[in-house]
C-alpha cells in the first residue's frame, strides 16, 4: 500500500517516531513517502489514499511549525479529502491538560471536517508515563493497517 506519512515534531520526538513507523512500514512491504515540511500543495492530496499523521503538541494545544503551513491552509482552503482514510498517532503530555495532545486533535479535527475518514482510533501517547512511544506507535500500526486493508 502507498502511505503518505506526514509528521509534525517541535523537538524532534515524533520524528524519531515518524522515522520507525516508516521503517516498520517499509519492511512489511508498504510504500512511504515522509513528509516533515513543505505546503499543502506539495502533498498532492487529491492523489492519495492513505494517509498517516505523526504529531506531538507544542505551545497551548498547538501543532508544530513544521506542520502549520499544510494545517492552517486546511483550514482556509477547505480542500474536499472524502476520498481520504488516514490514522492519527499524536503525543503529548497530560501536564498541559486542557490542552493535552491539542496538536493530533487538531489535525485530527480537520480532516475530519473536510470529509477524511478515520480508519481506527487514534493512538495518543503521553510524554509523562511514557518512556517508550517508539514501541507503542509500532505496536499501534497492525490496528491501522487492518483497518486500511478490511
Ligand atoms: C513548549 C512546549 C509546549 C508544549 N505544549 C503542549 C501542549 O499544549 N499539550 C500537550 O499535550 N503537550 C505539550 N507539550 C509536550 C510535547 O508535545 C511532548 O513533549 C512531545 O513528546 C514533544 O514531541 P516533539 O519533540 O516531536 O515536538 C509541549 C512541549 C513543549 C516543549
Amino acid at each position: 500500500m502507498e502511505i503518505l506519512l506526514i509528521v509534525g515534531s517541535e523537538m524532534g520526538n515524533a520524528e524519531m517516531v515518524g522515522d520507525l513507523v516508516k521503517d516498520e512500514l517499509e519492511s512489511g512491504g508498504h510504500e512511504v513517502e515522509m513528509i516533515t515540511d513543505g505546503d499543502l500543495d506539495s502533498l498532492g492530496l487529491a492523489d492519495r489514499d492513505a494517509v498517516l499523521v505523526v504529531t506531538s503538541t507544542t505551545g497551548l494545544g498547538d501543532v508544530p511549525q513544521n506542520l502549520e503551513p499544510i494545517y492552517d491552509a486546511l483550514v482556509e482552503e477547505r480542500p474536499d479529502l472524502s476520498h481520504l482514510r488516514y490514522g492519527v498517532v499524536g503525543m503529548g503530555d497530560r501536564n498541559y491538560k486542557d490542552s493535552y495532545c491539542g496538536g493530533p486533535r487538531k489535525v485530527d479535527g480537520i480532516l475530519e471536517q473536510l470529509g477524511a475518514r478515520r480508519v481506527c482510533e487514534t493512538l495518543l501517547l503521553d510524554a509523562t508515563d511514557n518512556p517508550t512511544p517508539d514501541e507503542d506507535a509500532i505496536a499501534w500500526l497492525p490496528t491501522y493497517l487492518a483497518a486500511l486493508e478490511g
